[in-house]
């Protein structure tokens, strides 16, 4: 955080993002990945954090899931630049593996900030390790799923991820559940 006793933007988050060690995964970066979208959206995903796609980009969610969130996004009735799409840390963890809880802890402000900022009316949680951070909640995805949450007043759903569906079509069903349930609730 920049040193001030005001309040972060989108944008000045982004650049501390942008220059941030306060863990081991800066030094391997390519680039910081903000996140990205409407910074009044009502419907905010978030992800575990960038895989090679998008430390080359910059960008969340731009390689094979990215495609298929943007499908799920479109399905759901929204174009991306209506939503907003972030992630639990926003520097790529060598080989994709699992962001470690101290890698999720030191970025996890970030993430919080953007919440704060975009108030969002619902959030989509994309698998285990956005919804193990947010809610601080060790079950597994497969019991979340599905299940009305809360994060500071905000209403939480949690999905699986979308490299997951990628890997395990049959569960797309459930998953289109839960996105409707999504749309239930934001258009009540
Ligand atoms: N997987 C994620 O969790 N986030 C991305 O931005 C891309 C892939």
């Amino acid at each position: 955080m920049t040193e001030s006793n005001t309040q972060p933007t989108l944008e000045s988050l982004a650049q501390d993002v942008a220059l941030c060690r306060a863990c081991p995964l800066g030094a391997g970066r390519t680039n910081a990945v903000f996140g990205e979208g409407n910074p009044k959206a009502e419907l905010m995903f978030i992800g575990e954090g960038p895989g090679r796609d998008e430390d080359l980009q910059g960008r969340p969610f731009v390689g094979r899931a990215g495609q298929l969130l943007d499908k799920m996004i479109a399905a759901m009735g929204f174009r991306r630049d209506q939503v907003y799409i972030a992630n639990v840390v926003k520097c790529r963890p060598p080989g994709n593996r699992t962001p470690l809880p101290d890698e999720a802890a030191a970025c996890g402000n970030y993430l919080l900030w953007q919440i704060y900022l975009i108030r969002p009316k619902v959030i989509v949680l994309l698998g285990a390790t956005a919804a193990h951070y947010l809610l601080n909640d060790q079950r597994g995805i497969m019991r979340l799923r599905g299940n009305w949450l809360d994060y500071q007043g905000i209403p939480v759903m949690p999905t699986y991820h979308p490299a997951f569906l990628l890997r395990q079509e049959a569960a797309k069903r459930d998953a289109w559940h839960d996105l409707q349930l999504v749309m239930k609730r934001l258009r009540e």
